[in-house]
């Protein structure tokens, strides 16, 4: 399948499965303005987390990749009550982007924005007692991800 049509694919179910929403096209716009890449997750596939997320009946969830925090807002408002996320973002910049993001979705209360190398962080989460998680996405240096599946094993 080549980039173009894939793109439109993904382009068609966005059309019809994920109808336009303030909080994600904000967060979005905030990227751009900020001038970070625009490798989020697509809007179908953050639908998908989401669904995952709500199936799995997720109370705890942790990814690996926060860029401007938009799988972010998928994630968290999939929690159940009580429930919380944990993103670890080496960039300050991104992870200052992805608050600011966050908190517009009003979702500040539910997500932990954790900023450093998740090679890291993951062992100071372990050293905290965080965990089990009930989800882990892993969308961060594609190099590390072995290490980090590992981790989540
Ligand atoms: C593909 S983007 C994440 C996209 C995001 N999950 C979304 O869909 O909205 C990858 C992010 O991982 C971050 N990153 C790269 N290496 C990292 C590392 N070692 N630890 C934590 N984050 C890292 C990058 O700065 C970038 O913001």
């Amino acid at each position: 399948m080549t980039q173009e049509l894939w793109s439109a694919v993904d382009q068609y179910f966005a059309e019809l499965l994920t109808p336009r929403d303030a909080a994600l096209d904000a967060a979005l716009a905030a990227n751009r303005e900020a001038g970070l890449p625009a490798i989020d997750v697509s809007p179908p596939q953050g639908k998908l987390l989401y669904l995952l997320a709500r199936i799995q009946g997720a109370r705890d969830i942790l990814e690996i990749g926060t860029l401007g925090g938009y799988s972010t807002i998928w994630l968290a408002r999939a929690l159940t009550p009580g429930g919380r996320v944990i993103t670890l973002e080496a960039d300050p910049r991104h992870a200052e982007t992805a608050r600011a993001n966050i908190t517009r979705a009003g979702l500040e209360a539910v997500v932990d924005v954790r900023v450093g190398p998740a090679q890291e962080t993951l062992p100071k989460l372990a050293a905290e007692g965080c965990g089990p998680f009930d989800v882990i996405f892993i969308d961060a240096d594609k190099a590390s991800t072995p290490d980090y599946f590992t981790w989540a094993r």
